[in-house]
């Protein structure tokens, strides 16, 4: 999906691609940061969470890193990901519950993020946002297994 052309979108919509970008990389390192606690504290059940959802928040940053060129990637970055890194660790320090309880709640928050931006970009129906609604859909779906999983 990287035939969407900043022209294309509003600056609304820009914003809104700024944000979960922002949002995925801060994913992310959320996930890193629980990871590097595992080398020291082994669970097994958080190790495999944590390195599954790991892959997918990936994914998800490499789809939006694909049409970066539509919209302006947020200066506030490194915040994100120190943020995001000690959204992961610090639980991971606590305990596994810990864990899912800050998964749950963040997935939770990005599944009401993702939801407000499809319903945005329904309220215009072009066919660049209509790729990006595909996008958002697709990532969201992720979201919310991620959060019924933490659940
Ligand atoms: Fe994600
Ligand atoms: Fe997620």
């Amino acid at each position: 999906m990287d035939s969407v052309s900043a022209t294309e979108l509003s600056t609304r919509v820009r914003g809104e691609l700024r944000s979960s970008h922002a949002g995925e990389t801060g994913a992310v390192w959320i996930y890193r940061g629980i990871l590097f606690v595992q080398r020291f504290r082994l669970d097994r059940d958080v190790r495999r969470f944590a390195s599954h959802h790991l892959d997918t928040e990936k994914q998800h940053l490499c789809e939006f890193e694909a049409i970066i060129h539509s919209f302006r990637g947020s200066l506030l970055l490194p915040f994100w990901m120190l943020a995001g890194y000690l959204t992961g660790s610090i639980p991971a320090m606590l305990g596994a519950d810990w864990v899912y309880y800050t998964v749950y709640r963040v997935e939770r928050f990005v599944d009401i993020h993702y939801r407000k931006q499809i319903t945005l970009l329904e309220m215009n129906g072009s066919e660049a946002n209509h790729q990006l609604i595909m996008m958002l859909q697709h990532c969201n779906a992720d979201e919310i297994a991620h959060k019924d999983e933490a659940l």
